[in-house]
């Protein structure tokens, strides 16, 4: 197969991992989680109590603390930070809530793209985020700007996190959404944004196979170009 890139941006929970996931598994190739990436660095501040909105302490955390990405088996990305495999801690309520004030910084997400283009250069990627298409992966094989009703990513991050054990309310997490999708698209640096030549879809009231089938007849119609 020939080497693809896939990019596939949007606001936050309208799906685009677990998407993004599944549909690097039916291809076979590589699956690139850009905001596990921004992740990592929140969850060193959070660790250090470095403050998220001062750059030149973040920056300085991860020249002390560098962090690491490699893939596993499975093709997916593995953060590693002190030598830990650190992906499964990801996804606190504590690390999303810091995450969007430490990815406005340009030397951060300098250093994080350096990382997802080398990703791209070396394998078939999907590769999930907020400024891939636009940013990272400008020339993409296939866009995909993946939406939903704010209700809708509400109620699915609500499932998420109660089953890893969270109490947290559908309500608290429209506002939490809404102040992150808010931030990460007025920031001045890769602003969350459709690329031009993106195709959007509206994952409301969609299975999650439903929106992957459309991106595979996507990427069939690129590949057989
Ligand atoms: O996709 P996510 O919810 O795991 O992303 C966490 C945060 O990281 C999100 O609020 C914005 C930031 N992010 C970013 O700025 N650029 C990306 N390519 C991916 C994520």
């Amino acid at each position: 197969m020939r080497h693809l890139r896939i990019a596939i941006d949007g606001p936050a929970g309208a799906g685009k991992s677990t998407v993004a996931r599944e549909l690097a598994r039916r291809l076979g190739i590589m699956y690139v989680d850009t905001g596990a990436m921004y992740r990592s660095v929140a969850w060193l501040a959070v660790k250090y109590g470095i403050p998220p909105s001062d750059e030149e302490a973040v920056v300085r955390l991860l020249e002390e603390h560098p962090l690491h990405f490699e893939t596993n088996e499975q093709g997916e990305l593995q953060v590693y930070a002190e030598g830990h495999n650190i992906t499964a801690e990801l996804r606190t309520p504590e690390v999303s809530n810091v995450v969007s004030q430490l990815a406005v910084h340009p030397r951060v997400r300098a250093l994080l793209t350096d990382w997802q283009r080398a990703f791209s250069r070396m394998r078939s990627v999907v590769m999930d985020g907020r400024d891939v298409g636009t940013v990272v992966l400008p020339d993409a094989d296939v866009k995909i700007f993946l939406t939903a009703d704010l209700r809708e990513r509400a109620k699915r991050r609500e499932q998420q996190l109660r089953a890893q054990g969270f109490e947290v309310s559908a309500e608290d997490l429209c506002v939490q959404l809404a102040d992150r999708d808010a931030r990460d698209a007025g920031r001045d640096t890769a602003p969350l944004r459709r690329a031009h030549d993106a195709h959007q879809i509206d994952s409301t009231g969609k299975t999650v196979g439903q929106v992957v089938e459309e991106i595979l007849s996507i990427v069939e119609r690129v590949v057989l170009q």
